[in-house]
């Protein structure tokens, strides 16, 4: 049967420039910058298929908001792997859960000079004044925030073929911190550190036998909180390309997570916890409390939502999403006890936001704004919109037949009155209408304050930010 969401999976290739999206209800007038997207544009190269939603080739979205209007513009990330598969109609390199159908030849040619895919489709950041699109291989692309058009590759180290970094980097006083694994005969985490304007830093680093998926980390003003989920992978499997890359990890539960702390200043291993097994994508916000430590993790029992994300699996099943749930670590950093946690929110959640501008590593920290898949009713991909109150653990969803939302983008009001005083911006498939808007909504109510309508669908994409005119 036809999935309602599948319009989200198609292929989109128009990319358009519109000065003037029609809007309804009434745009906050403090509401002045852009908000950058990335996700999947195409999943299809000539008649092959890619086979998951990470593995799309990277499409921009930009809406910038002036003088109570939005204009809209979408263009392919010009990369490599875009321009070969429109070429040659095939896919030619590998991304997260495909690879190319290789020759015998090419595929002794891929050992010694794999083509790691440059699509950079995760998120998009802000780094010492560039704009950069992100992916989890270490080929990240500096892209013009005017035109969308990419000005070449941004690389965090020196050996980026080598490893992959995470796509969520914190940026804290002018700083950017990032964790990258680097595999070889002997494979480390690296967390890296590159100033404004500087070179990068290694800041720390762990030697690792199997290192596992991450995806993102956690940053408190004294620690770098990794934690390691037993998803791992056999470094060689890596280095001799043996399968598409998510392909090559393996479940191993009975290793437990394990939890590394380092010293924020010096680089030193403090602790080290280990927790039940679980899998994560997500780290959400990290803060200090004297001696002890607090983080939050959107956790699963196990890596089956990667699993669920295969496009033939999204299309066909009707099978319900795992749901993400938030729990709250705590670490005893001046004792001996082990590392605890509780659950902080009932509803089933991913992609979570809050005001990280503000809030983040501060323990006053209260919301959290994701998606989440609707209870009552029988979607398998994620249907409505999700404010978590931490403090109350009680929810407020947003919620509308046949429309299926993304990653719901904070901004604060510069004149607010409470943490939530501000606005979620979050581009919804309108399944009915057969295109998306961008949807406007009141943080503290969670109810829309207006809408602007893209005139062509937008495939579901992953990550994205907003930036203040200055
Ligand atoms: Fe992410």
């Amino acid at each position: 049967m036809r999935k309602a969401y599948q319009l989200g999976f198609a292929n989109i290739e128009d990319e358009l420039v519109i000065d003037k999206l029609s809007v309804t209800g009434k745009l906050p007038e403090w509401v002045e910058g852009t908000l950058f997207r990335n996700g999947p544009g195409m999943f299809k190269a000539g008649n092959q298929d890619y086979r998951h939603w990470f593995d799309g080739l990277s499409m921009l979205h930009k809406f910038s908001f002036k003088a109570g209007n939005i204009s809209y513009a979408n263009k392919f990330l010009q990369c490599k792997a875009y321009h070969e598969a429109k070429e040659n109609n095939r896919i030619s390199y590998s991304e997260f859960a495909t690879d190319p159908c290789y020759s015998l030849f090419d595929r002794v040619k891929e050992i010694f000079d794999p083509k790691i895919t440059d699509s950079a489709k995760v998120n998009v950041a802000r780094l010492g004044g560039k704009f950069v699109a992100m992916g989890e291989p270490s080929l990240q692309m500096e892209f013009d925030p005017d035109t969308l058009n990419s000005l070449g590759v941004y690389t965090y180290d020196d050996k980026p073929k080598q490893h992959i970094t995470t796509v969520h980097p914190h940026e804290v006083d002018n700083e950017v911190i990032n964790l990258t694994t680097r595999f070889g005969r002997v494979s480390s985490y690296r967390f890296m550190s590159r100033p404004e304007g500087e070179n990068p830093q290694l800041i720390a680093s762990h030697k690792v036998k199997e290192p596992a998926y991450l995806h993102s980390f956690g940053l408190s003003p004294s620690y770098l909180i990794l934690t390691e989920f037993p998803y791992v992978v056999n470094p060689l499997k890596i280095l001799f390309h043996a399968k598409p890359f998510i392909e090559n990890y393996v479940w191993k539960p009975r290793r437990g997570t394990r939890i590394f702390i380092f010293n924020r200043k010096n680089g030193t291993l403090v602790k080290q916890f280990e927790a039940d097994p679980f899998f994560a994508f997500h780290h959400i916000n990290a803060f200090e409390r004297g001696e002890e430590l607090y983080f939050d993790i959107v956790t699963y029992p196990d890596p089956e939502i990667i699993q669920s994300f295969y496009l033939d699996r999204i299309r066909s099943e009707g099978k319900k999403l795992p749901g993400g749930q938030i729990r709250r670590f705590h670490a005893d950093m001046a004792g001996n006890k082990d590392i605890s946690y509780r659950i902080l929110s009932d509803e089933a959640i991913e992609l979570p936001r809050f005001d990280y501008e503000h809030y983040h590593m501060d323990s006053d920290y209260r919301y959290v704004y994701s998606v989440g898949v609707n209870k009552a009713g029988n979607n398998s991909f994620y249907d409505q919109v999700v404010k978590s109150d931490l403090k109350t653990e009680q929810a407020k969803i947003w919620h509308e037949k046949n429309c299926f939302p993304g990653e719901p983008v904070f901004l604060a009001n510069p004149n607010r009155k409470s943490e939530d005083d501000g606005v979620n911006l979050s581009v919804v498939l309108d399944e009915a209408n057969g295109n998306s808007f961008l949807l406007i909504l009141d943080s503290v109510t969670f109810t829309e304050i207006a809408r602007a309508v893209i005139p062509q669908p937008i495939l579901f994409g992953y990550h994205g930010n907003f930036y203040l005119n200055n």
